[in-house]
């Protein structure tokens, strides 16, 4: 093994442990969640160890992957149409190799092959560390398949390699899978079980982290807050554990302290929480310290109690609204975000005034909107008509989005004359002269450059804004740099 420089990718140059026969280019993208794109990273650095060294040109790929996502049906066309892309350049570079990775794998497992003969390979989540073998199977001439799902794989062993990183933030993946089954999603089928990680291997990686000068890094999971470690195996076999492993069990909360209190200077931030997982204790450790960012995403779906219960959201719309107050009391200064779908199979007029009527109470600082999609396999797919018709979802949803469009501007009015903490990522990109950061909140701020470089912690006046935007000046460091 010796140590080769990969100076293909922006930022700094990555060192990978690589052998040094048979070196062959790695072209691999993601789609969906910010899971994918954290996943990708673990099989850049399982393929790696292969002799694999990433490129960002598709032409130049000995072996493409894709890491996809099923969650709408417009998600899964996207990646349709990058496999017509690949099938015009293996038309050029007929050596290239295409295998797919993630949820569209797991959903459509071997049908792949059929439906599409530019693909070679198919892999679902929890089998990332068989790619070595499966890609022999595909170098002799088979295609080759595994959507295995697991009980047990974190991929908390591995230690990603950063792709196409800023230096300064980075995705840590604490849970796999989940449990909650709504009734719309399709990821409890293609992610599998919900099992969390050895907290051990999780404080390694952000030493890591901390070690290479990130300077912020955001917790992942489907549903993090429901994270909880007993020793190993699923969070549905909790009540089975001995007492011992219930009593030394961290839970999210315990987590978070744990991380925070190690690195007082490293931001966190986590994502997604599901309202009915999220504790008061939550809420109290991020009051606690000052490095936990004051922002939490917290999806509603819909205002209406009867379509969240058709949801199979196993929460009221009242104890939302106690959810919201408590973080607010708490730490008044907390951004919260929306996840919001329209035209969900029986919603009427009044279901859809009622999420209105939720969005006006909360005022989310901005938010991710959807129409319906159904999607095959789901017991929403299963047990009920997709009855909504499209140009009445198509409207709902852009009633809602004017209405977060509104609140987004009402929340970042509201930062105008106040000097806040930034960490610059990256150059704006409207302007090379700016750079680009965010709050606390989560909220972009761009400003003029100055002497300031990327991953500094910057104080920032804010002068101006748009729905999306905050505008202003630094004035100089902040004390966590
Ligand atoms: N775990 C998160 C959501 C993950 S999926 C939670 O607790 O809510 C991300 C978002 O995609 C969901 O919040 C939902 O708003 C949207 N989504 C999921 N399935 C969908 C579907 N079938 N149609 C439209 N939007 C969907
Ligand atoms: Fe999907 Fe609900 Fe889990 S939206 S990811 S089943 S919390």
């Amino acid at each position: 093994m010796e140590k080769i420089i990969d100076e293909t990718k922006q930022g700094q140059p990555l060192v990978l442990d690589q052998k040094k026969e048979n070196q062959r280019k790695l072209f691999i993208e993601s789609y969906g969640c910010q899971m994918n794109f954290s996943d990708s990273e673990i099989v850049a650095s399982i393929l790696a160890k292969e002799g694999f060294n990433t490129t960002q040109r598709l032409e130049d790929a000995d072996l493409v992957l894709v890491n996809t996502c099923s969650i709408r049906e417009k998600a899964e066309q996207t990646v349709r149409k990058r496999l017509e892309k690949y099938n015009a350049v293996k038309k050029i570079n007929p050596k290239m190799k295409v295998g797919v990775l993630g949820c569209m794998a797991e959903r459509l497992k071997s049908k792949f092959l059929e439906e599409e003969k530019i693909v070679d390979l198919v892999v679902g989540p929890d089998a990332y560390k068989d790619l070595p073998n499966l890609i022999e199977e595909v170098d002799a001439g088979r295609n080759a398949v595994n959507v295995i799902l697991s009980k047990e794989e974190t991929y908390g062993d591995i230690s990603p390699v950063r792709l196409q990183s800023n230096g300064v933030s980075a995705f840590v993946s604490i849970t796999r899978g989940c449990d909650n089954m709504c009734t719309f999603c399709v990821v409890p089928f293609t992610r599998g079980r919900e099992r969390s990680r050895d907290p051990q291997s999780i404080l390694e990686e952000i030493d890591d982290l901390v070690a290479q000068n990130f300077k912020e890094i955001t917790l992942l999971g489907q549903n993090v807050d429901s994270y909880l470690w007993y020793g190993g195996g699923l969070k549905k076999d909790f009540d089975k554990a001995s007492e011992f492993q219930k009593a030394t069990a961290v839970n999210f909360a315990k987590l978070l302290d744990m991380v925070a209190a190690k690195h007082p200077k490293l931001r966190l931030r986590f994502t997604t929480s599901n309202p009915q997982d999220m504790t008061l204790d939550v809420i109290h450790v991020m009051a606690k310290h000052k490095n936990i960012c004051k922002y939490i995403h917290l999806p509603i779906q819909s205002g209406s109690d009867r379509i969240l219960k058709e949801m199979n959201r196993l929460h009221t719309r009242q104890e939302y609204f106690e959810l919201i107050d408590n973080i607010k009391n708490i730490i008044p200064e907390c951004a919260i975000s929306q996840d919001i779908i329209t035209g969900f199979p029986t919603e009427t007029e009044e279901d859809h005034q009622d999420t209105l009527s939720l969005m006006e109470y909360v005022k989310y600082d901005y938010g991710f909107m959807f129409a319906y999609s159904e999607r095959p396999g789901t017991l929403a797919e299963r047990k009920m008509d997709d009855d909504i018709p499209e140009e009445v979802k198509k409207r709902r949803l852009s009633e809602i989005i004017e209405v977060q469009r509104k609140h987004s501007e009402y929340r970042h009015r509201a930062f105008i004359g106040q000097t806040l903490e930034v960490l610059i990522e990256k150059e704006s990109k409207k302007s090379n002269a700016h750079w680009s950061g965010r709050t606390t909140q989560n909220t972009v701020a761009v400003f003029p450059k100055e002497e300031y470089k990327i991953g500094d912690f910057v104080m920032v006046r804010i002068d101006e804004c748009t729905s999306a935007t905050l505008l202003g000046e630094a004035i100089g460091y902040s004390d966590n740099n």
